[in-house]
């Protein structure tokens, strides 16, 4: 069945690499996330928004998930390791919920509460989610962008000596931090950034410093990147060449999440760049074959896309591949 991550980030930390947590909401996205996982032998975790329970309807996607796993065995996987995990939750209420329904991990993030509000809190979660073998992730520090319907137009960047209080305290089994990440695919502004030689633009880089204060007082724990999309160029070009009008979409580069999940970071969210990647698929097709209107024949090549992307993460940034 379905696991808890705590083996999987500890494996994770150890061994330099991070576990990619794909965001779904439908059918195509857990195949493709799935496929990609069995494909490269990684494990993943397939993370549920509030706006995914919204669009999807918790029961279906908890099947799906649970579906999930055997539908890797399908594929070829003999011990597949899928964590159902809750994305961004905001009460306690809804984490009992979902660990009710047999999610394996979720996230209580009360980044933005006031930090005794954000400890009470958390440990509340963490005690009802241990007591049911379900991992809890904490978060310290706000992402600039819109994070939960709460948007913050700075970083609040994660202070390292809150940590180990927060760890301690809470009991958390990992913890989302801010470093310069956000959400979504703009996310610095032409400003924010300096151009190359020609004219691209590059974006500011992760604050590493900060990352390496927080290592040092919490050495080996579990740290979540979000907002880690880097936004390829080419799925905003495509877009953007059949009807789109992405405007200034910028992510993280792929070379500074490598070294991330080289780190003690084990987790890294991506979503964003998976939507662009369904994106593109869907505006070509509409564009090209404008006779087209079987749902599948759009959709499924948006899962071959988004599957091939995800395999490309694996392997080529996270460095889960072989890890099962
Ligand atoms: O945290 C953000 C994720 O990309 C989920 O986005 O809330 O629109 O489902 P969502
Ligand atoms: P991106 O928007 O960068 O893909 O981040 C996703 C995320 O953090 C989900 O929690
Ligand atoms: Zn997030």
């Amino acid at each position: 069945g379905l696991v808890n991550t705590k083996e999987m980030f500890a494996k994770a930390v150890a061994g330099g690499y991070a576990i990619p947590a794909f965001n779904f909401n439908n059918m195509e996205q857990m195949q493709a996330i799935v496929q990609a996982a069995v494909a490269t032998k990684s494990p993943v975790i397939l993370q549920v928004s509030s706006g995914a329970r919204k669009y999807a309807n918790q029961t279906l996607l908890r099947y799906m998930a649970q579906g999930a796993v055997e539908y890797a065995k399908e594929l070829g996987c003999e011990k597949p390791q899928i964590v159902l995990h809750l994305d961004h939750g905001d009460s306690l209420e809804l984490c009992k919920s979902c660990i009710e329904m047999g999610f394996s991990s979720v996230m209580i993030d009360g980044s933005h509460l006031p930090y005794d509000e954000n400890v009470a809190l958390t440990k509340q979660v963490v005690e009802y989610a241990h007591a049911h073998d379900v991992t809890v992730e904490g978060e310290l520090g706000v992402l600039a962008g819109v994070e939960d319907d709460v948007c913050a137009e700075h970083h609040t960047y994660t202070e390292p000596d809150q940590v180990v209080d927060f760890v301690t305290k809470t009991g958390v089994d990992s913890l989302a931090i801010s470093i310069g990440t956000s959400h979504g695919a703009n996310k610095f502004t032409p400003a924010q950034c300096t151009r190359d030689a020609n004219g691209i633009l590059v974006p500011p880089p992760l604050r590493f410093d900060i990352l390496e204060e927080i290592e040092k007082r919490i050495p080996g724990f579990p740290i979540v990147l979000h907002g880690s999309s880097s936004v390829p160029q080419d799925k905003v070009a495509t877009i953007n060449k059949y009807g789109g009008a992405l405007v200034d979409a910028i992510g993280i580069p792929e070379e500074q999440l490598r070294r991330a999940a080289a780190s003690a970071v084990c987790k890294i969210n991506i979503d964003s760049d998976g939507r662009l990647a369904m994106t593109a698929a869907v505006r070509e097709i509409f564009a090209t074959k404008p006779g087209e209107f079987d749902p599948r024949k759009y959709l499924g090549p948006a899962r071959d896309s988004l599957k091939e992307l995800y395999a490309d993460k694996i392997k080529n940034v996270l460095g889960s591949a072989d890890k099962l």
